[in-house]
């Protein structure tokens, strides 16, 4: 089957799904982008997902391509044009196509929308929970402005790169005070020996993960301790656990952090208890 992609109007198969050469997502990673989960064909947290889509449009003042409903629908036919069960879609906006010049373009460039959509392995994805995950560590060399979900990923790609290459699935940023910030592309959480969640305040430092806000409210819900601050490298390694969030990985246990096992080495019960009851929480829209 071939897969199909929705680009500035048109639902097309991939080899004929592109983008022209002066598009400023192209040329300057000038656009903002969002990952939705699918699961049993169905978009999670998809109003979540297209307000901080919003947010982002807004902070760079690249115009919306079109109404949350209209998303909504392309989002929709890209699914099921694709066939997804559970995996993910994803949507792109550029500043759209102009003669290469740092200046904005005129008014009336359109912006560029790309919606794709494909399959991913549950079955993978829950093998991976059930043995945990390692994380490394490198300095924050990033913006300050990673609170807008840009498309401009150079240092998060360098650094998701090294941690393969050093046998880990993420690597998480550490800030110039010596704090995780987050994850290359998840948000970072531990759980300190007295039973307390800790993750990172939302400020300019991090993503505002949508995936953190419904366990931030599952952890409310299920009345369990938890307190927004930064923590340090040691601090993660000496604790009771720790995991990462994000739309693609959910909630995934940590269980090495810098060559250090975390704890007995074996996913948390707390980070268990969470993943296992994140759709509980989350919205399920309908299909
Ligand atoms: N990444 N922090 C960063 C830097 C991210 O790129 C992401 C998401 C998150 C988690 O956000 P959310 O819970 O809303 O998915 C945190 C997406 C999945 C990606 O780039 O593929």
């Amino acid at each position: 089957m071939s897969r199909i992609a929705y680009v500035n109007g048109q639902y097309l198969p991939h080899q004929h799904a592109s983008v022209h050469v002066e598009d400023r997502g192209y040329q300057f990673a000038d656009g903002v982008y969002e990952v939705c989960e699918v699961l049993g064909g169905r978009l999670i947290d998809e109003k979540r997902h297209l307000k901080r889509l919003s947010r982002s449009l807004t902070e760079l003042r690249i115009s919306h391509p079109m109404s949350d409903k209209a998303l909504g629908v392309v989002l929709r036919e890209v699914v099921v044009r694709n066939k997804v069960r559970d995996g993910l879609v994803y949507l792109q906006v550029t500043r759209g196509v102009a003669p290469r010049n740092h200046f904005f373009p005129p008014d009336h460039t359109a912006p560029g929308i790309v919606v794709t959509a494909r399959n991913a392995s549950v079955a993978k994805s829950s093998a991976m929970a059930e043995k945990g995950v390692a994380v490394i560590s490198m300095p924050d060399n990033r913006w300050d402005r990673v609170d807008i979900k840009s498309v401009s990923l150079l240092p998060n790609v360098l650094a998701k790169q090294m941690a393969r290459e050093q046998g880990a699935f993420e690597a998480w940023f550490v800030d110039d005070e010596g704090y995780v910030t987050e994850g290359s592309s998840t948000n970072a959480w531990i759980v300190t020996k007295d039973g307390t969640l800790i993750t990172r305040p939302a400020d300019n430092g991090i993503l505002k993960g949508i995936t953190r806000a419904i366990v931030l409210e599952l952890v409310e819900r299920e009345g369990m301790k938890f307190e927004e601050r930064s923590f340090t490298i040691e601090e993660a390694q000496q604790a009771r656990e720790a995991f990462i969030t994000a739309a693609t990985t959910l909630v995934m246990p940590v269980v090495v952090v810098d060559d250090v096992t975390v704890a007995n080495g074996a996913p948390g019960h707390i980070a268990t208890t969470l993943r296992s009851l994140f759709h509980t929480q989350a919205e399920i829209a309908d299909s």
